[in-house]
């Protein structure tokens, strides 16, 4: 196909929406395009800036040898740094549950020059860590989980993650599992519903929130439709942010998950195995705080992070999703 062929038609000087975006969509073969659109701050259609990396790196100390595991993949940020730091001999496993970004992304970390078999990617929720340990000999060296969504998920309006754009309103993670959101919502009560607001994301209206999507229950099927909807109780977009993250975390049981996942994890690691978890809200940040101070209290971790580390001004100003980030991190025992 020619190059004239591909492009999308689009009016203005500059493509406005994410189908159009053909350049950064193409990111190896429009470096200079994508390095303008990150000066501006913004992150490139189709790809995920990876937050607190040398932070990351400096917590984690990937080492040639080492199996380390990233339990969130995403665009493969972290993971390619942490691939590369194993090397000569070591193994990075990586997982994500998102079944249209994983094929990208690995084919894209296999183009990078490292042997095959030091990279394993594994399509499956990180709740089933304890299956990976038999890919190690006796646990891993290192762990990151870098929680929510990443930035392909939130900018394809087709995945119905944010009241920004128009959109089927999905939220699933895993497009293969489970029921998108607005068929989720048809069966919930107006119980569920003030729970789910109030447990995933301590929406303070909680209670008139639940009230008027039941009122508007069946109609709801898109991201536009929802947000009209809590525009009746409420026009803070913090409100609508709030209640995308409410729902989101219950289509994906992403707290189930998680606990999973936290309660699993001392007994997938080697003595003096580093781990760190990234969070974005609060109701991810209790969870990993509670696990880390329990199992040190228990003797199953002996060190752990007193305060989480925060993006620095500068990585804020430059790539503004990293201002909700909160890095924990815990030292096997
Ligand atoms: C913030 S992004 C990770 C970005 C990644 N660190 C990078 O550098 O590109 C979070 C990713 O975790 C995945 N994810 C969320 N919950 C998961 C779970 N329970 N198991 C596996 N993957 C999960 C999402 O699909 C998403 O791709």
């Amino acid at each position: 196909m020619s190059d004239h062929q591909r492009r999308q038609r689009y009016s203005g000087t500059h493509p406005k929406r994410f189908g159009e975006k053909y350049k950064e969509l193409s990111p190896d073969r429009y470096t200079d395009d994508v390095e303008k659109v990150k000066s501006r701050g913004q992150t490139p259609a189709g790809t995920h800036r990876p937050i607190l990396l040398p932070e990351i790196l400096e917590l984690l100390k990937p080492a040639p040898g080492e199996t380390g595991l990233d339990a969130t993949l995403g665009w493969g940020g972290h993971s390619e740094a942490l691939l590369e730091r194993v090397q000569p001999g070591g193994t990075l496993v990586a997982t994500d549950i998102d079944s249209l970004e994983l094929p990208k992304t690995e084919a894209r970390l296999r183009t990078l020059g490292f042997p095959q078999a030091s990279l394993i990617i594994k399509h499956q929720n990180f709740s089933g860590i304890e299956r990976l340990v038999s890919l190690t000999r006796g646990g891993f060296d290192f762990v990151l989980a870098d929680l929510g969504v990443s930035s392909m998920q939130i900018d394809n309006p087709e995945r119905g993650f944010t009241f920004k754009t128009e959109g089927p309103l999905d939220l699933r993670l895993n497009p293969q599992w489970g029921k998108p959101a607005w068929a989720l919502l048809e069966g919930l009560t107006r119980r569920d519903l003030e729970r789910i607001f109030q447990e995933n994301a301590d929406e303070p209206q909680a209670a008139a929130l639940a009230k008027v999507l039941c009122l508007y229950k069946g109609t709801i099927k898109t991201t536009s439709a929802l947000a009209d909807t809590i525009r009746r109780v409420s026009d803070d977009p913090k409100a609508l942010q709030r209640c995308f993250q409410a729902l989101r975390i219950e289509v994906n049981r992403e707290f189930n998950a998680l606990d999973t996942f936290l309660a699993a994890l001392p007994r997938c690691l080697r003595s003096g195995a580093r781990v760190a978890v990234m969070t974005f809200h609060s109701g991810e940040e209790r969870r990993v705080t509670e696990a880390f101070t329990s199992g040190c209290s228990t003797g199953m971790y002996r060190d752990l992070s007193s305060e989480p580390i925060r993006a620095s001004t500068q990585e804020r100003y430059d790539n503004p999703r990293s201002k909700s980030a909160r890095l924990h991190w815990a030292i096997k025992a």
